[in-house]
């Protein structure tokens, strides 16, 4: 048998592996709400215009409904020789309606319809990405709070750079993903236009309401150009480049909570409910959950280019390759849903040793930076002599296998002969960090006033 929705021209059935390359209702089955929301929005449009008749119209809406309540019960039964979402829906309404059915289908096209629905989807799930990315905030404004006043050691190339505060490090990742859900607000801004009514890729000589179907769906305005509207997917591109870089942010992070679970860093611990044990080494805590945060960042990086690498070689407008869309972007964004929850999750459960953290520090010559300051604020040398003397001074002290501060004045002195007492007071990693007040700085004060700024915008927003 041929293909009932445009088996017009065709004898017989397609070959089994053509049914299944071609078919999409695998995985397309879960725009369902989308395709009957597009249905009646394109519907109720008809209808105003005089396309289809009152009569005509409410049996699609009753068949229409009631086939929305089958599919959230889990009783429609999905075929794949009817290929995808939109024709199997179409498909039952005609078993349910009879002819009446194939009035839905005028001045639009699957290629229109699949545009809206899987828009549609990207759209909402973006809105409720940015949401989650605000809870992770939040949990991470919290604990900087909690932990403003608090030092650890600040790292380049991971080697101890200088000591920073563990609120200032947490606070980081809250500037990150506050511009990650920028970007999401972003491309939801962009992606906010209706394609419903570009019909195959020309548009349609019906007199239809574009506008209409628009504001039904909560677009902001229908898109300008037919063949634009049915052969573009930046919308899903855009939304997979946010997703992919704040997953980016989230596998960094992970990537420090693996390094700081570790017994040699020891910063901080998870509890029972985020670590795993090992089947054969009695001993082991894992960080499995972070150490998954930073896998599956892979398959939502690989989503983007998977999707830009599709897209890449398509003449205008529609081809079935735009097909492959779907699967990619429903897994990454779904990916990244679990992730975010994942890592608040952690956040929550971290348990810094904030003990360990500051002895560490003070450690591998931390202050160094500040000695060099001090030289150049009280001593009055340029910045590049004071850089030499505070490497005499390190190489001083590394030599004898002690700290800076474990010198004497004499020894200082040994070196730079207007040092005095006060020089010690530096070389402290509280002194160093309640330092370091310029704008955006670590120092307490400032991390305490960005957390509670962070917490105050949240609260309106979570
Ligand atoms: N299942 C198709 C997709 O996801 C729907 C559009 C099909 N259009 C067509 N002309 N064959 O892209």
């Amino acid at each position: 048998m041929s293909n009932r929705m445009w088996g017009g021209r065709f004898e017989s059935a397609p070959d089994a592996i053509m049914e299944e390359i071609n078919a999409s209702i695998g995985f397309d089955s879960k725009l369902a709400p989308q395709d009957i929301a597009g249905s009646l929005a394109h519907l109720a449009m008809l209808e105003a215009r005089s396309i289809v008749s009152p009569a005509d119209a409410a049996a699609i809406r009753d068949g229409l409904a009631a086939i929305r309540g089958e599919i959230e019960k889990g009783d429609f039964p999905f075929e794949r020789s009817l290929e995808d979402i939109h024709m199997n829906i179409e498909a039952a309404l005609a078993s349910r309606i009879g002819p009446a059915e194939g009035r839905l289908h005028t001045a639009r096209s699957r290629n229109d319809q699949v545009a809206v629905d899987f828009r549609l989807w990207v759209r909402d799930t973006a809105d409720a990405l940015g949401k989650q990315v605000a809870v992770l905030q939040r949990a991470l404004a919290e604990k900087a709070l909690a932990h403003a006043g608090d030092v650890m050691p600040g790292f380049t190339h991971l080697q101890s750079a200088q000591p920073v505060t563990l609120g200032h490090h947490l606070m980081a990742y809250v500037e990150m993903l506050g511009r990650d859900r920028s970007r999401f607000a972003d491309a939801r801004a962009r992606m906010n236009e209706c394609p419903l009514g570009a019909a195959a890729l020309a548009g349609t000589s019906f007199p239809i309401d574009r506008h209409m179907t628009a504001a039904a769906l909560g677009f902001d305005r229908p898109t300008a150009n037919s063949l634009d509207s049915v052969s573009d997917r930046d919308f899903a591109l855009e939304a997979l480049a946010a997703a992919a870089i704040c997953a980016t942010h989230l596998s960094r992070f992970a990537e420090e909570i693996v390094l700081w679970a570790t017994p040699q860093f020891g910063f901080a611990a998870l509890s029972d409910r985020f670590s795993t044990g090992s089947s054969i080494m009695p001993q082991k805590r894992n960080p499995d959950a972070a150490e998954l945060v930073r896998g599956k960042t892979g398959r939502v990086v690989g989503a983007l280019i998977g999707l830009l690498t599709v897209m890449k070689g398509l003449p205008l407008a529609y081809s079935k390759d735009m097909q492959e869309d779907k699967e990619g972007t429903f897994d990454a964004l779904q990916t990244l849903s679990l992730c975010l929850a994942a890592m608040t999750g952690m956040v929550a459960d971290l348990r810094p040793d904030t003990g360990r953290m500051a002895r560490s520090a003070g450690a591998g010559f931390a202050t160094a930076t500040d000695l060099a300051d001090y030289l150049v604020r009280e001593i009055g040398l340029p910045f590049r002599d004071a850089h030499h003397v505070t490497g005499r001074l390190v190489a001083l002290a590394a030599g004898r296998g002690v700290g800076l501060e474990d010198l004497s004045l004499e020894e200082m002195r040994g070196i730079e002969p207007r040092l005095t007492q006060a020089v010690f007071a530096v070389l402290g990693v509280e002194n160093s960090v309640a330092s370091r007040t310029s704008y955006g700085g670590t120092a307490p004060a400032n991390v305490r006033a960005q957390a509670q700024a962070w917490l105050d915008r949240l609260r309106d927003e979570v």
